[in-house]
């Protein structure tokens, strides 16, 4: 008894200090692999550590990505697979477009088709009736869903768990959110412009605004027969209302990176979570490294999704290039898949997984050779290093061009890809100080951020809990009609009333000429 009466007091205490929240349920979902997974996994920690009850609803079957990666995680996960069958198929898919990419053809089709296949797993995902029975009665306060697949709003519209949506990149989506960007220094997704445009820049980013709105359509459309099998009719959700019902959005965003603009309150910029402080690397690749002398060594990455080159002639051209440099290299390439035929330049070294973050943060690293995947550029924005790009496909080419307008670095469009170009590009932005110094401003400004990434994640996601959801945030816009929100009731009443005033003034002009004319006729006569 003693002891319970000593107790209160602490407990007071705590009460005090302590944020009212308690461990909360929450939910993680990701539907996509590859750094779609590493970044859901990366939050889920976080949440994880901090005395959160954390489980994630995981598919299996496109990940791309090592085994080992997606095995260790601390928290529980409820996963599926896809199937052999069809992990062999998305595969085989997967490679044929990558051919398409390296000569530069990604286009609005390879997208729908990408987009084809979320909705074909999607099916499959709200077929598990088993796993969302079990994550229903789960009772969770909060998702926390990977942003970029519809599905993700779907599942967590089956489970009736409120939702943050995570978008793994750039501002992509963000006018489907109500944050449309004024078109004039605002580049549209997929639009190649910087937000410094001449005039028939603007003109060009104004048409593709119309096409945004058909592109959505299509992406959504993709997803109604799956909606129409999984949802009764009468109660069937929308992915736009869906999207529009989150709590928070949560961008993978940094102004370091992307160019600034105006946003709304519920939509949150927290960029880099996985970059951060460099642990040692291995003692076999610090070896390699200190071979390199003062010349130091180019990290090469083209994502976690592809880990080898089906286009010959592009890796021949690749290591041609790599092979006049003075830098050692370490790329990561599935070494089992490297043609038979051809020599690895004598100066790069192979590897199945590398930890990018570790190398990037290696005082002897010179450049950063990437697809331009965000996270990879949050990474090399981090630690200071200069990139030279070489986009693939999604956000990639969009990514770099924020890169080379910001002046860390440059890039080369895949199908330009030539031993000779790559190696006297990778050479200018090695030599030419300017890159470098940029980077490092860079770093200083990421770094320097008031919260880093993590707390400032398990603050806003603590907060929406602790609130019972994010309404005090989203503007009043969700809920008018589009033509209120764009003002044309307005202009279409005050154009009239404008008509209407001209055509009686020209009425009572008319009216006083007639009255003065036939006195002007009754002087000249
Ligand atoms: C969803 O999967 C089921 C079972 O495999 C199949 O019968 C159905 O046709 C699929 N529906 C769609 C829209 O793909």
């Amino acid at each position: 008894m003693a002891m319970a009466g000593a107790q209160r007091p602490l407990i007071l205490l705590l009460f005090l200090q302590v944020p009212l929240l308690q461990a909360a349920r929450i939910l993680t979902l990701c539907f996509v692999g590859g750094s779609h997974y590493l970044l859901m996994d990366k939050i889920s920690r976080i949440l994880h550590n901090n005395g959160h009850e954390v489980r994630m609803f995981l598919q299996f079957g496109d990940g791309m990505l090592p085994d080992h990666v997606l095995r260790q995680s601390p928290y529980p996960v409820s996963s599926y697979s896809l199937g052999e069958k069809y992990k062999q198929e998305f595969r085989d898919l997967f490679v044929e477009s990558q051919k398409k990419y390296l000569k530069g053809r990604y286009d609005l089709d390879a997208f729908m088709v990408f987009m084809g296949q979320l909705s074909y797993q999607c099916n499959i995902t709200l077929h598990q009736a088993d796993i969302l029975n079990f994550l229903k009665e789960g009772k969770y306060d909060l998702a926390v869903i990977e942003g970029f697949n519809p599905c993700s709003f779907l599942v967590a519209d089956r489970l009736g768990v409120p939702y943050i949506a995570f978008f793994p990149g750039i501002f992509m989506n963000a006018g489907r959110v109500g944050a449309h960007g004024p078109l004039s220094y605002v580049p549209l997704f997929q639009s190649r412009l910087t937000d410094r445009m001449d005039f028939f820049d603007r003109v060009k980013n104004t048409v593709m605004y119309a096409g945004s709105y058909m592109v959505d359509r299509m992406i959504d459309a993709s997803f109604q027969k799956v909606i129409d099998e999984h949802f009764p009719a009468g109660s069937r959700p929308s992915i736009a209302d869906l999207q529009l019902d989150a709590e928070l959005w949560i961008y993978n965003v940094d102004f370091t990176i992307e160019f600034p603009r105006p946003l709304l309150p519920n939509i949150k910029c927290i960029g880099g979570l996985l970059a951060g402080p460099a642990k040692p690397v291995s003692a076999d690749l610090e070896a390699f490294i200190s071979d390199s002398g003062d010349s130091g060594f180019i990290v090469v990455t083209l994502g976690s999704m592809i880990s080898s080159l089906p286009v010959m002639e592009f890796l021949k051209e690749m290591n041609g290039g790599f092979a006049q440099m003075r830098q050692k290299v370490i790329w990561r390439y599935e070494r089992s898949r490297w043609p038979i035929d051809v020599e690895v330049a004598p100066n790069i070294r192979l590897v199945d997984w590398l930890s990018q973050n570790d190398l990037l943060g290696h005082p002897k690293v010179r450049l950063l050779v990437t697809h331009g995947g965000m996270n990879s550029l949050m990474e090399a924005v981090y630690h200071g290093v200069p990139v030279l790009g070489i986009p693939l496909f999604g956000d990639q080419n969009e990514n770099l061009i924020r890169i080379k307008a910001k002046n860390m670095g440059t890039f080369i469009p895949p199908e330009e890809m030539e031993a000779e170009k790559f190696a006297n590009t990778m050479r200018r932005v090695i030599e030419d100080s300017r890159y470098k110094t940029t980077a490092m401003k860079q770093s200083v400004i990421l770094r320097s951020r008031p919260l880093p990434p993590d707390r400032e994640l398990l603050g806003w996601v603590e907060h929406i809990i602790q609130c019972g959801g994010g309404g005090h945030l989203r503007p009043y816009s969700y809920q008018q009609p589009w033509y209120q929100q764009h003002l044309l009731d307005v202009l279409l009443f005050i154009a009239t009333i404008v008509v209407v005033i001209l055509y009686l003034i020209v009425k009572v002009v008319r009216l006083l000429i007639s009255f003065l004319s036939p006195n002007r006729k009754q002087k000249v006569n």
